[in-house]
């Protein structure tokens, strides 16, 4: 794509963390499922939006390892979404080029919806224009745990020195070893923390914290983030030259 000179590189890898689904459903009287819904809207919105902003990667975080401590109705409320999501999007992300991969922990995700993200990213696979990945049952420390334990199984069993262990070795062994670490890590609802998500991965990224409830996210606010990115520099802790 022709990039005039003046015009500062976008993010590639955009991560989000989306929040404020339950807070926008109790503003409207509503079920805070109902807010859940609509933020699944957005999650089609915004992934509409990627093309054409440059935005090759897309991460979202669907649900934490810590969302089971929210009701078992809530919860389960949540996981209907994600099979029922998955069952209706299988068609069109597979048309418009959209990679689909799954992130998290499945040991605790019933087998009906582990089946249906196998399938998805199975028939997405030769896909390119957008690389979606979907944060479910998903903690940064959890993630380098598990890490962890597959890089101490390879040295238990002679496939890796200790001392060959360094800053390149442990991601090839997190849920995200095929991806870019994220540009721009985006926060909705006004909470400024990062909830354990990317621990590893987002070390460079640069944050955006905005007060917009997720189902009010528009593809026209990321947009703006996403120029807002082209303006900064990054210097991964070198002086400039
Ligand atoms: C945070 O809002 C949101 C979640 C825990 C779930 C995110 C899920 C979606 C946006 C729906 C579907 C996603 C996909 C990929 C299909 P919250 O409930 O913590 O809101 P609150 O802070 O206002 O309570």
């Amino acid at each position: 794509m022709f990039n005039p000179p003046h015009t500062l590189a976008g993010p590639r890898h955009v991560a989000i963390i989306m929040d404020g689904n339950g807070r926008w459903a109790q503003a409207r009287g509503r079920p805070r499922l109902f807010g859940h819904h609509a933020g699944a809207r957005r999650v089609r919105e915004v992934v509409e939006a990627c093309p054409g902003l440059g935005v090759k990667y897309l991460t979202v975080f669907a649900f934490s390892t810590e969302n089971w401590k929210r009701t078992q109705a809530e919860v389960a409320g949540l996981m209907s979404l994600f099979r029922r999501y998955i069952i209706k999007e299988t068609q069109t992300l597979k048309e418009n080029g959209i990679r689909v991969r799954f992130i998290g922990d499945r040991v605790r995700l019933d087998a009906k919806l582990t089946a249906l993200m196998d399938t998805l990213e199975e028939e997405t696979k030769d896909n390119d224009l957008v690389h979606l990945t979907v944060a479910l049952n998903y903690g940064g420390r959890d993630e380098v745990a598990r890490a962890t334990k597959r890089l101490a199984r390879d040295v238990a069993e002679g496939h890796l020195r200790p001392e060959d262990v360094d800053e390149e070795t442990l991601p090839k062994y997190l849920d995200t070893r095929v991806l870019p670490d994220p540009d721009l890590v985006i926060r909705t609802s006004g909470e400024a923390r990062i909830s354990n998500f990317l621990l590893w991965q987002s070390a460079y990224s640069e944050y955006e914290f905005v007060d917009t409830l997720w189902p009010d996210f528009t593809a026209a606010e990321f947009e703006g983030l996403c120029r807002n990115f082209g303006g900064r520099e990054r210097r991964y802790g070198a002086v400039p030259a």
